[in-house]
């Protein structure tokens, strides 16, 4: 039985305890809460049922009654606690994104390795069931090769001034590293590798200090183009996300189901076909598969290097926008001079 230290009991973290909630006490419990406001932490173990609470994180990764962390904490922390985490032996399960930085991942992914645990960031839309569908529908070869993918992200995220969201260096950015990455993450797993960046945001620093808002264009290794729209000011409840996947024989699409066409298919090649998806909590899916990645040593669909590729992208498109130029995620300080040359 994986004996869990959670640690942050804001607001994600009561979705992690839903979700722990699913799977078979004999498998995983949530045993240890830690969060520097008090009050957090004592009503997430009573709904938990965990037995101990902690205000400080690094007395919580030094525990030896715990088996592993899930980090639900500011962005800027993340790459702290995980790597004192991992020197613990302990495994880890960190929310997105990985990191605010390349080097803060680099040395999370070092410190896992060197310590022989786990690293998964939760990613969680690779484990949502329609997102799943979609996935197997591009693999298929039903599409033909990608074309364009659009992605549109809308919500209202405006939080008390003071807030962790409102100060970039410790969110990492804006809007598009932070629920973006969800989106940025979808688009590489269907499509690929991105090869070229470029993008744009809108500011507003009466709610962040960070893009509120923000448009990325790419380019894929494939030759593929996409974009991803993100909105965290839209005065629509409650928020909402789409996404259009186009190849060279159909398409595919999540306005009001999953809904797919290709000339490939017959039953599919008049118009466009809803298909029937069960529905599933993704938190306990993305839980449920970090115990078993333990539990058997196989290697997260989300594990560190993963998460590292879909920040870089993120990343990329702040260097966009820095210097005016189009970004290679993987060398992103080479494509200005690139351009420049
Ligand atoms: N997967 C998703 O869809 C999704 C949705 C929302 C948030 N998230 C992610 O979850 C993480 C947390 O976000 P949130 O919305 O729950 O934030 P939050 O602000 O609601 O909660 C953060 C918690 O961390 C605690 N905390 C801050 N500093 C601490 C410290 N030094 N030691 C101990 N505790 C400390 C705070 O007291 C707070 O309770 C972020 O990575 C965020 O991006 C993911």
């Amino acid at each position: 039985m994986l004996r869990v230290a959670l640690i942050g009991c804001g607001g994600i973290a009561a979705t992690h305890v839903h979700g722990y909630a699913a799977l078979p006490p004999e498998d995983v419990r949530v045993t240890v809460v830690c969060d520097a406001d008090r009050g957090s932490a004592e009503a997430l173990a009573r709904r938990a049922g965990a037995t101990q609470v902690d205000e400080d994180w690094a007395t919580t990764v030094a525990r030896t009654d715990i088996d592993a962390v899930d980090v639900c904490l500011p962005h800027d922390l993340h790459a702290p606690v995980a790597i004192a985490a991992a020197e613990h032996g302990k495994h880890v399960i960190v929310e997105k994104p990985l990191a605010t930085t390349l080097a803060d991942a680099d040395a999370m992914i070092a410190a896992a390795e060197r310590s022989g645990v786990v690293l998964m960031c939760a990613l969680c839309e690779r484990y949502h069931p329609e997102y799943e569908c979609i996935k197997e529908i591009v693999d298929s070869g039903v599409l033909g090769d990608p074309v364009l993918a659009r992605i549109d992200h809308n919500q209202d995220v405006e939080m008390p001034p003071g807030h962790w969201i409102r100060q970039a260096e410790r969110i990492g950015g804006g809007a598009i590293a932070s629920a973006g990455c969800h989106r940025l993450d979808l688009l590489r797993w269907y499509f690929g590798e991105v090869a070229a960046v470029s993008s744009f945001g809108y500011r507003d620093p009466g709610r962040m200090a960070g893009e509120v808002a923000g448009v990325v264009n790419m380019r894929f290794e494939s030759g593929a183009i996409g974009t991803l729209t993100i909105n965290w000011m839209s005065r629509r409840r409650p928020w909402y996300e789409s996404i259009w996947l186009e190849g060279t024989r159909g398409s595919v699409h999540n306005h009001g189901g999953v809904h797919v066409h290709s000339l490939d298919v017959p039953e599919w090649s008049e118009d466009y076909v809803r298909l029937d998806v069960p529905t599933a909590d993704p938190f306990a899916a993305e839980l449920r598969h970090f115990v078993r990645c333990i539990q058997t040593g196989s290697t997260p669909l989300t594990d560190g290097r993963e998460a590292r590729r879909t920040m870089a992208v993120a990343l990329a498109a702040y260097e966009s926008e820095r210097s005016g130029h189009t970004v290679d995620p993987q060398h992103p300080l080479d494509s200005a001079a690139e351009d420049d040359a």
